[in-house]
């Protein structure tokens, strides 16, 4: 399998090296098209793939093209990618708030997907989720699962339009989980514990709490009640959450982010 890689930023370069690191790709069977010298002399020191500055005819030879550059930036880059594509080649989009049928249409090309990835993906714990256009096939769907899933787990998702909650959900789940850990950091430094050691407490409490939730069959809320004792202080925490709507502002977070989702999606 030979892949291209338009974008050797963030995630364009998280992919090389994932895809590397597996074996499911050799490195010289990955191209990256980057526009930046100093980027591009980055990654060939790695070794992690072909690297070019723009996209030429050896991109012919590859099944899958991975689009990896921001939004704003693919009407140009479409203009010429669509010269150096041919119809079994696989086109699959990272790119956030771009529909099939937009990157269908600026493309002319059929077989296009739509995949979400998160930050973590860096380290192998990534979640992706990802949607096909009508006509791909079975087996074209498996392919690109198994390439989502080196940078860690993949689903995919038969209703396109899902990816907007997907965006919300997972695509910046991670910021919502660092402005907690940052509050409850606060908070331990407001109560005079230094901040490298508030640090590590609350990253390990929350590792710790995520292994316990993984690794059990309790709801959610019974999990609470395991911590939050009658008259304790974790309860005296969850009354004052309760009170001031903290659960319920959260949930209102994640719909602002599906809405503007939705809006960047519709142009
Ligand atoms: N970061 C996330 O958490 C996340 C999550 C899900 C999806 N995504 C999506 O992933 C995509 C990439 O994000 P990123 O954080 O990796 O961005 P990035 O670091 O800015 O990488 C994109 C790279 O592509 C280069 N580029 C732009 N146009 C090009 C062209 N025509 N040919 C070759 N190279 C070109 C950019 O150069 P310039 O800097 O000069 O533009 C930049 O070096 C975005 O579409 C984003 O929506 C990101």
């Amino acid at each position: 399998m030979r892949v291209a890689i338009i974008g050797g930023g963030n995630m364009g370069t998280t992919y090389a090296r994932a895809f590397l690191k597996s074996n499911i790709v050799q490195a010289d069977h990955i191209l990256i098209v980057e526009k930046h010298d100093e980027k591009r002399e980055e990654l060939r020191k790695e070794g992690i793939a072909k690297v070019t500055s723009d996209i030429n005819d050896e991109l012919l030879k590859c099944n899958i093209i991975i689009s990896a550059v921001k939004p704003q930036d693919f009407k140009v880059m479409a203009g010429e990618l669509k010269k150096h594509l041919h119809d079994n080649q696989l086109v699959v989009s990272i790119m956030a708030g771009i529909t099939i049928k937009n990157i269908q249409q600026l493309l002319g090309h059929k077989k296009v997907f739509r995949a979400m990835p998160n930050t973590p993906a860096q380290l192998g714990f990534g979640i992706t989720a990802f949607a096909a256009a009508q006509e791909i096939s079975f087996e074209d769907i498996s392919v690109v699962d198994t390439l989502l899933e080196t940078t860690g787990k993949s689903i995919f998702m038969k209703d396109e339009n899902l990816i907007d909650a997907v965006t919300a959900l997972s695509g910046s789940g991670p910021a919502y989980f660092y402005y907690i850990v940052k509050h409850m950091i606060e908070a331990g430094k407001s109560m005079g514990v230094e901040e490298p050691v508030a640090a590590m407490l609350v990253k390990q409490t929350m590792l710790g709490a995520f292994q316990i939730m993984n690794n059990s069959k309790s709801s959610l809320d019974d999990m609470i009640k395991m911590v939050a004792s009658k008259g304790g202080t974790t309860e005296a925490a969850l009354r004052t959450f309760e009170e001031k709507s903290v659960g319920l502002n959260i949930q209102d977070g994640l719909m602002a982010a599906e809405k503007r989702a939705k809006e960047l999606s519709n142009g």
